[in-house]
């Protein structure tokens, strides 16, 4: 008797399986900045984030918009838990350790996070026959453009670990795709900028991204430091792609719900398609911050990447996605939410 009932429940839960189908969208890292804030967009068009996060860059507070699973991407056994909990319709893949500079000096913790821990999630991909995974790969990938704006055919020329951590999971991922049959999004992010509008997420008290950083020294009087002002550019400061990072969020969603339907892997740049000048970018927020913002000119920086501006006909082509919000936007969000973040 024991043994029919056991049998019979276990033929229940086999059906259970096929046919509900699966809300839930294993987000990793999505306690971080990017990955917040596309779970909040994910959860707008009724999706269920499950977060996967070890916290490390990463906030509790950030996660809102479903359930927070805490641990490590290198531990292989808690990932294969997880979806086990879970048994998610497609994972999107965050969870990195994102500084050049760290990258150089450290590069091996780049490669076992970076690499290592992605092709973990691999394994979970081919083992719990999830079709669909999404990854933040990133325009670093391109190294110092030859021709610009820069589409995805723009030849590959990484020029530091973190960015090579990046290309090499591309490459993995694809054959991986090939191989045990899922479909991928790769998403090659310019610069992520600005923060949720109803200030409801947005980048850590450590952010050390340029807005980020502009817009607390702006607040705390302090100078901010521009690395070289020599560059054969427009003012002889850098150029930047910024977009704004809920743009980057819908475009997360729109990706997925183009391989739910069109069954197609996807290879895209996410960028405004504008190049400010840093000296432009701190001109701009002096407009819409109340204190002055002195800057201090130091030396250049290895590695740094002189012009930087995408090509993202193909987004618009293949997803209708273009960016939405404008330097301003992401300025204003940036510094309302760099306010918040002090005074808590
Ligand atoms: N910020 C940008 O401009 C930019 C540009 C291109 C690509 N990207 C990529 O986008 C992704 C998200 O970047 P972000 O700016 O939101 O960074 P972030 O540091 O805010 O988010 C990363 C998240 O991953 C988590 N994490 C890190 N290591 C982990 C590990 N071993 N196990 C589990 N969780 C771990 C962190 O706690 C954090 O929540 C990264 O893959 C990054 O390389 C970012």
């Amino acid at each position: 008797m024991h043994f029919i009932s056991k049998k019979l429940l276990s033929l229940f839960s086999i059906t259970w399986v096929y046919v509900v189908e699966s809300d839930y969208i294993i987000v990793t890292g999505g306690a971080g900045y990017i990955g917040s804030h596309t779970c909040k967009a994910l959860h707008q068009s009724g999706y269920i984030p499950v977060v996967m996060d070890d916290l490390s860059s990463g906030s509790k507070e950030f996660v809102k918009w479903g359930p927070l699973e805490e641990g490590n991407i290198l531990d292989k056994d808690w990932i294969f838990s997880v979806f086990d909990k879970y048994h998610p319709k497609a994972v999107m893949h965050f969870a990195a350790k994102i500084s050049v500079d760290e990258s150089i000096n450290d590069p091996l913790s780049y490669y076992h996070v970076n690499f290592s821990g992605s092709l973990n999630l691999l394994d979970a991909i081919r083992h719990f026959k999830v079709k669909i995974f999404i990854f933040s790969s990133s325009c670093s990938v391109y190294g110092n453009p030859i021709n610009i704006p820069v589409d995805e055919t723009h030849p590959l020329n990484p020029l530091c670990p973190y960015a090579r951590t990046k290309l090499f999971f591309e490459e993995a991922l694809k054959d991986c795709s090939k191989a045990y049959g899922f479909n991928y999004g790769i998403l090659r992010y310019f610069n992520a900028a600005g923060c949720d509008k109803d200030m409801e997420s947005g980048f850590t008290k450590d952010n050390k991204s340029f807005i980020s950083i502009a817009t607390k020294a702006s607040l705390e009087r302090k100078p901010l430091n521009i690395f070289g002002n020599d560059y054969d550019t427009r003012d002889g400061t850098c150029i930047r792609d910024f977009i704004h990072v809920a743009d980057l969020a819908d475009a997360h969603v729109l990706t997925l719900n183009h391989i739910i339907k069109k069954n197609e892997s996807l290879l895209l740049n996410l960028g405004s398609e504008k190049g400010y000048s840093i000296k432009e970018v701190v001109q701009e927020l002096q407009k819409i911050s109340e204190n002055y913002l002195g800057v201090l000119y130091g030396p250049k920086r290895d590695g740094d990447i002189v012009t930087m501006i995408a090509d993202s006909t193909k987004a618009k082509n293949t997803l209708n996605w273009t960016a939405q919000h404008n330097l301003e936007d992401i300025l204003q969000t940036s510094y309302q939410w760099q306010k918040k973040i002090t005074k808590d």
